[in-house]
């Protein structure tokens, strides 16, 4: 197993770094498939500006000393490109190979169980009356358990439109974190100085991008304040453990739910919960069927309505 773990890693950081700066594809959902917007009604018109202008630009917004009101967006953009991604941007941008991008299509939503009957599937054996069963039966791969030399790991297919132009899917069950719909090429890994999930998914953006808001769940600290005094552990102003008599944390019913003015930092790793998509074979089919699923719920959110529902 660990072999198929280190190819997979090897062959993502290959991907990512071949493929990462020069892509406009998380430029598309504010600048347009062709750079013909104003990006959130701010920016200029960039496939009007010369070559020579766009360069100057992104490097400006990297280095920052150039920009206006929103320039901090544009920060978090070009931080993390080359002078060679730059000018291969600009190249796109004003060659037109931008267009490659499909426009924004009427948004449909992505029935997850559409496809459960796949016959490609591996169908359910009954190893239970068989004989003899050798290893090469027992993993789902197929071969032997013993020698990994010629596995591969499963293809992956990295097909997923840019943000802007992704049908979402159907929500898994009833408040599931829904999956990112949309490629995340450029946008992974999330680091403590760069999120541009934060861009276009933040309340005050998302509808001039079209995306989904974050909600107001993430704004919330659902934690039970926890403090250690005294060689005591509180929780929500309750001993709980260590000097004295051991308590138990579930006596805390339900911590005080605190507000806040920003975004919870347990939820800053959006990828942590929300998971990108890609095309693969799975060897075993997903046959799970929510309860309550309908209407609304396949496409909204309500935790923050009936997180309470139950508790007594
Ligand atoms: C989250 C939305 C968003 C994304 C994603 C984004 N931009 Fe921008 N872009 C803006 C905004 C807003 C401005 C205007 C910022 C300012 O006030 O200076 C801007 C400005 C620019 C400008 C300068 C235009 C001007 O007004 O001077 C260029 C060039 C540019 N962006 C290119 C890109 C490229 C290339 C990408 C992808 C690598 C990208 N942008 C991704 C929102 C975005
Ligand atoms: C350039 C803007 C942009 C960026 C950056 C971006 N998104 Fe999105 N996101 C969108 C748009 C627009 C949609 C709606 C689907 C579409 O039109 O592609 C969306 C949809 C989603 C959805 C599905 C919501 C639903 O209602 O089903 C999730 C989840 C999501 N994004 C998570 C993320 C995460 C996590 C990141 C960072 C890794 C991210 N997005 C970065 C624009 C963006
Ligand atoms: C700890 C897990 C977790 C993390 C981290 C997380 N989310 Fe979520 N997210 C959820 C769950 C669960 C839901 C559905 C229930 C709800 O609304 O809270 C959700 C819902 C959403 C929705 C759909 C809202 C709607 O109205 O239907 C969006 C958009 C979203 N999250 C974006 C993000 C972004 C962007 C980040 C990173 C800044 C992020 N989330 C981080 C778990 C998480």
């Amino acid at each position: 197993m660990k072999r198929t773990i280190k190819l997979l890693a090897a062959g993502s950081l290959l991907a990512a770094s071949a493929l990462y700066g020069a892509s406009t594809a998380a430029c598309v959902g504010c600048h347009g498939a062709n750079f013909e917007k104003k990006a959130m009604g701010k920016s200029k018109v960039v496939k009007d500006m010369s070559k020579a202008d766009i360069i100057a630009a992104l490097k400006g917004y990297k280095a920052g000393t150039y920009g206006g009101a929103m320039k901090g967006i544009m920060a978090g953009q070009a931080k993390s490109l080359s002078d060679a991604d730059i000018a291969a941007i600009a190249d796109s941008i004003k060659g037109g190979a931008a267009a490659a991008v499909p426009a924004a299509a009427a948004p449909k939503v992505i029935d997850i169980n559409a496809k459960v009957a796949d016959p490609n599937r591996i169908a359910k054996e009954d190893l239970g009356n068989k004989k003899e069963v050798d290893e090469t039966v027992l993993g789902l791969r197929k071969t032997s358990l013993f020698s990994e030399d010629n596995v591969e790991p499963a293809k992956v297919k990295e097909d997923r439109p840019a943000p802007g132009a992704a049908p979402r899917f159907e929500r898994a069950y009833v408040n599931a974190p829904p999956m990112i719909p949309h490629s995340v090429e450029g946008l992974l890994p999330i680091t403590k100085d760069n999120n541009q999930c934060l861009s276009c998914h933040m309340p005050d953006v998302a509808k001039g991008v079209g995306a989904t808001p974050i909600p107001p769940s993430h704004f919330i600290d659902y934690r039970p304040t926890t403090v250690y005094k005294n060689g005591e552990l509180v929780k929500e102003g309750k001993v709980v453990g260590l000097k004295g008599d051991i308590g138990n944390v579930g006596d805390i019913k339900l911590a005080k739910k605190k507000k806040l003015n920003h975004l919870y930092a347990g939820r800053y790793n959006c990828s942590q919960c929300h998971a990108p998509q890609a095309n693969v074979k799975t060897a075993v089919a997903n046959t799970f069927k929510p309860d309550g699923l309908t209407g609304e719920f396949k496409t909204k959110s309500n935790l923050v309505n009936m997180i309470d529902d139950g508790v007594k």
